[in-house]
Formats: C-alpha cells, structure tokens, sequence
C-alpha cells in the first residue's frame, strides 16, 4: 500500500488499534507543550500521578496567556509553573518569551515526531511535518508519564495545492478560503495532508498560518511535508540536525482529495462571529475599522510583521482607528530590531505588545462597545475580544495593515503594487537562552500561592441519574461559551471552585445557582457542542457543579473527550428533533446500568415519554465514565 504522511507517522507511533478509519488507537507522544491557562491543571494532575520525572523526548511549559501581573494570582501561578517544571523535568518558557506555538515551530519541533499540547493550535507544528494535536491537559499529563495518547484513526485528506499565490494574498487567505469551503465541522476526525506543486511555493511560517487554523475545522491535526522548505527553515534556526526528509509515498492512497488554486485566491476575511464565514475582503469595501490587531499564533512570525512593516513603513495609521501590535516570540522582535523594522512600526503609531497571546485572549487589546476589530488571529467567536458587542473579522496581516491605514476595508486594487512574501535570513539569533531548561535532578519546593487549590475528587458513576435539564443550548456553542476567557477567569484555573463560578455565566446568569441548588444535572445542546479552545475547565467545572450528562445533536472533538476525562456522559440524540421536545427544569432519568460501549440507551423524560441517544464511547472511554473520570480509572490501576 502506498502511504500517505500520517499514515506512516501513526504507524510508527502506533500502541494498539488498527488503522482502520474511526476506529480506536493509541500512538506514542514523543513530545507535549502547555500554555499556562490550561497547564496549572495538567501539571496538578500530573502531580497526582506520583512520578519522579517526565518520560517524555521533550515536554515545554509555555507561559503566553495570562502574562498580566495584576494581583497574585497569576505570578503565583507563574511561580507553580516554574518551579513544577525544573522539579520534573520540563523546560520552562517565562512569560514574554512569547507565544507557545510560534516559540514551539521555532525551537522544538521536528518532523515526524509526534506532540500533543494542551491548547488547540498545536498543530501549527504541522508546518514542519510533526502530527502535532490539540488535547486536553489530563492527556498531556498521561502523555508526561508515558502513556499512549487515544485518539480514533482519523480519514485523511489530501489537499493537493496547485499554482502559486499571486497579489495581495497570502498563507491566512488560504485557510480562510478552505474554511469557508469545509466549515467549521468539515475537517472533524479527519486530518488534512498538504501535498501538491503549490506546497513548494509556502515557507514554513505560512504554512503553520494554515496548519494553525486547520483547527478550526475541527481537524485531528493538519500537516505539510517535511521537504527543502522544512530543511532550510530548521537550518535558519540553527537545527538542520533536527530534520529528516518526510513526505508521503508517489502514489499515496487518500480518503479524500480537495483541490486548491493558489493562483485563484484573493484577501478574505471571516465575518463575525465564525470562522467559516468567509468572504472576499473586497465585498468588504467601505466598512469602517475601529481597531486593528495583529499577532497571534496564526499570524505573528517574522514574515507577518515584516510584511506589516514594509506597507506601513513613512505613513500613520487612520486616527479613528487603532494598530495593535503583538510579536509571536523575542526571536522576531530581535529580527524586526535587528532590521530597523520596528522603526516604521512605531512610527506608524501602532502599540507594540508583549510577545504574548494578549488581545486574542482577552487580555487587553478590547475593541470599543459595538466596535469593529479587524485581527489576524483564527478565532472571532461572540465576546472573545472581551468586548460583548464587538464584531470581530479575521484577515491576514497584509489586509489589516492596509485596514489599519486607511480606517476601513478597502479593496486590494487600492493597495498598490504588492509587498513581496519575506522570507526567512539564513540566519537567526538563537533565543534558547531564554528558555529554563531542567538540570538532571531537582529536589527544589514546588512554590504554591493560594490560588492554587487542590483537585476536587469525583464519584464514579451511580447506577441511574435522576437529572434535571440545566440549560437548554443552541448550536455551536464554544467552550467560550461555557467558560468565558478574559483576565478575571483565567486567572483562576488552578481553582476549580473559584472558576466554577463563571459556568455559562454570559448566557444564563442564574445557571451556577441553579445547578448548585439541583446538586446535579444535565445540559441540552445542539450541533458542534464544546467547539473552539480547548480549555478542559469547560468539562471540568462543570462537573464540579454536577453535570454528569451532556445531551446534544452533535459534539466537537476535544470537549467531548474532555467530558469523558472528567466523568461527564456525552450522548447524542438519536433523533435530533427529539431536542425540541425536551425544556429546561425538565427531569430526566438516565439508566446507565444498561450502558454499552456505541450503544444505544432509551432516555425517560416523563411519563412514558422516552428519548433515544447513542453513546459512541469506546470500550476505554466507558470505563473513564464508570470510575468517574480519567485520573480515578489511572489511580485504580496504580493500586492494583
Ligand atoms: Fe494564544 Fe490565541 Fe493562539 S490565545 S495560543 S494566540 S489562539
């Protein structure tokens, strides 16, 4: 059989299951990130496990999300962080060194290696060819102590590239382009494989622009071959000894193809509040721009602000807009330095922030009250901008420098002759040095502030649930809105009661009363529920409030595993019109003696009225369920 790239990487790696598409299986992780918001928790869950060091190649923790020091609360955890990492093993990334991913793709990742981070865009390193997946913190933890990552073998796609990008467009205007094609859902259990005569027109950094965002397709993972390009971008950063040639077989076999014309892409931009909901940037003309960001994960590497750069270079941003500004790590902020290309920058009169995650994640950087921001980030759900009412467009850096300028969309005709695509010097300053990396042994305290609270400890799963509907939800709801980001409540992951508090809290202000006066219950969803970051305290607090089943038309990938790690019972309706039967406050009685793994179980929601739903848990993931979450099943083990 001729293989494909994830194939072989999934075969290399695999620990049990067949590669039969949806099916089981388990590979080995040779590398794992955490970013701080969802890494306090994976590190007290690794804690929980009892061992000496981790048994990882390399696992990093990457402080890029809450760099604020406002209070204690985050230093402390900054502290935790550190301290945990040199006390086990784990390379530290302090805050401002900048963002996991592009710090990640810069000076870790390697192709064919296989890595899993608790943060949703770690596929980005699919740039470099490494099958790099997002998972929840409680995985990360296992995969530190040497245990198989699960995960069903995804159907895999082969995007064949064809032509070259021409104009204004660029790697953003790519993915865009795809998302609007696919949506949101379209990549789910699928893994999307570049391949094609256009890979070689993308460097690497554009590349992890369209890996990235592959996770807004709900994607496994995206991954680019490891080809000349990967050789001489690990050359630039100084570890050419890191690659190895990888790519798929000549006549490699596929479970689906999706063309794409470089030649034919022009600047999009996803409207608010989705990513799907692309459009051409031209149909955009006219629309005015109160703000402007650029950075994130997606676009902040040194082409994007070089790029940014060149266009802004002797003119000033629009006075009724503002340019915000975020480096993705101190190696291109060094570059930029080292060029004279902060200069124009400044000068543009754009704010410079820290190499951190910032405004992407709320942490500063809000657009004004029913303002308009236009960002070169990958997500632009309802509120994340920190601002309720704002409307958020996601462009590439190219679009909102010209945005930035001029105040407002305007069509590409009227940027002039185009800025050519940066690439990288053969050389850049190395930045290693900045990171902490773990001496053989350490037996230094691990520092705990106040803010960091043991776990609570879960139940395991009792014979019948009698649940009332807590809230009835609709479609696509986001682990935003389960959990909303922002500085006040990702300050508190590391206390689970504390955040608790915030549960659904921008769509339903009573609902943690509610589920706290019922002691336990259940939450009514649509389709995609549990999309977007993929922040496990929108299962585990929850939880802590006593949510034991979710009941949806259909899940996104990483929260319904989450649910499972935590105990919760994701089941999908059978008939998706029974959701209109069914209101909140109502009860309903959930048998799970009878549960089977894939089974189907009748749902008693009154009288004789019932409800069909299927489980789709695999044989391990019923057994998570049972012993009331992953970490007691692990326990259980260890003792016996
Ligand atoms: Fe950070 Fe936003 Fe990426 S929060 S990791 S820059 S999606």
């Amino acid at each position: 059989m001729h293989k494909n790239l994830t194939r072989k990487i999934i075969e290399e790696h695999l620990v049990a299951g067949s590669l039969t598409p949806g099916e089981e299986i388990q590979i080995k992780i040779d590398q794992t990130l955490t970013q701080d918001a969802t890494g306090t928790m994976a590190y007290l869950q690794w804690e929980a496990l009892d061992l000496p060091r981790v048994k990882t190649e390399l696992s990093v923790s990457y402080v890029d999300h809450n760099t604020l020091q406002m209070g204690f609360k985050n230093p402390d955890d900054h502290r935790y962080l550190r301290t945990v990492a040199a006390r086990y093993g784990i390379v530290f990334s302090p805050p401002g060194t900048g963002i996991c991913h592009q710090l990640h793709l810069e000076n870790f990742a390697v192709p064919g290696k296989t890595l899993i981070g608790s943060d949703s865009h770690t596929p980005t390193a699919g740039g470099v060819g490494s099958l790099a997946m997002g998972a929840g913190g409680l995985s990360v933890a296992l995969a530190m102590a040497g245990e198989p990552y699960s995960l069903y073998m995804p159907r895999v796609v082969k995007v064949y590239l064809e032509g070259k990008l021409t104009g204004h467009a660029g790697a953003k205007d790519i993915i865009l382009h795809i998302l609007q094609r696919l949506s949101v859902k379209g990549g789910t259990g699928r893994v999307l494989e570049y391949t094609g005569p256009g890979v070689a027109d993308l460097s690497v950094p554009e590349r992890a622009t369209i890996t990235n965002m592959g996770a807004e397709l709900g994607a496994t993972t995206s991954i680019f071959p490891a080809d000349e390009t990967a050789r001489r971008f690990l050359r630039s950063m100084q570890r050419e000894g890191d690659f190895s040639e990888l790519g798929p077989d000549p006549e490699a076999s596929y479970d689906q193809e999706l063309f794409v014309d470089l030649s034919s892409i022009e600047p999009m931009a996803a409207r608010p509040h989705m990513p799907d909901l692309g459009t051409t940037v031209r149909e955009l003309e006219g629309r005015k721009v109160d703000q402007v960001a650029i950075g994130s994960c997606t676009n902040s590497s040194y082409a994007d602000l070089k790029i940014t750069a060149k266009i802004l270079a002797g003119r000033k941003v629009s006075e009724d807009t503002e340019l915000l500004i975020s480096p993705g790590s101190k190696q291109v902020l060094k570059m930029l330095a080292a060029e004279g290309l902060l200069e124009p920058l400044l000068d543009s009169g754009a704010r410079i922030l820290e190499c951190a995650c910032g405004p992407c994640i709320g942490m500063g950087g809000s657009p004004v009250s029913g303002g308009v921001s236009a960002r070169t980030f990958n997500r632009n759900f309802e509120g994340r901008s920190g601002t309720q009412d704002a409307g958020v467009y996601l462009v590439s850096p190219v679009t909102a420098a010209h945005t930035a300028l001029e105040g407002a969309f305007t069509s590409p005709e009227k940027w002039g002759e185009p800025q050519p695509r940066p690439s990288l010097p053969d050389n850049v300053p190395s930045i290693r040095d900045q990171f902490i990396f773990p001496e053989d042994a350490d037996s230094r305290e691990i520092y705990r502030g106040p803010n960091i609270v043991p776990l609570p400890q879960f139940e395991p799963l009792p014979q019948n649930l009698d649940l009332p509907v807590l809230i009835k939800c609709g479609d696509n709801i986001s682990t935003d809105h389960i959990l909303p980001g922002g500085a006040q409540v990702t300050a508190l992951r590391s206390n689970i009661p504390a955040i608790s508090e915030y549960i659904f809290s921008r769509l339903d202000e009573d609902f943690v009363p509610r589920a706290m006066q019922a002691g336990q219950g259940l939450i009514l969803g649509g389709e995609n529920y549990g999309q977007g970051s993929s922040r496990e305290h929108a299962a585990l607090a929850p939880r802590y409030l006593g949510v034991r089943v979710v009941l949806v038309k259909s899940f996104a990938r990483i929260h319904r595993a989450n649910l499972i790690n935590f105990g919760i019972l994701p089941l999908i309706l059978t008939n998706p019109q029974d959701y209109d039967r069914l209101e909140q406050d109502q009860a309903i009685r959930v048998n799970t003696t009878d549960l089977v793994p894939g089974g189907e179980c009748f749902l008693e929601a009154g009288a004789g009225d019932k409800i069909k739903a299927v489980n789709d848990l695999t044989p391990a993931e019923l057994e998570i369920i049972k012993y009331g979450g992953l970490l007691n099943l692990v326990r259980e083990r260890k003792k016996g």
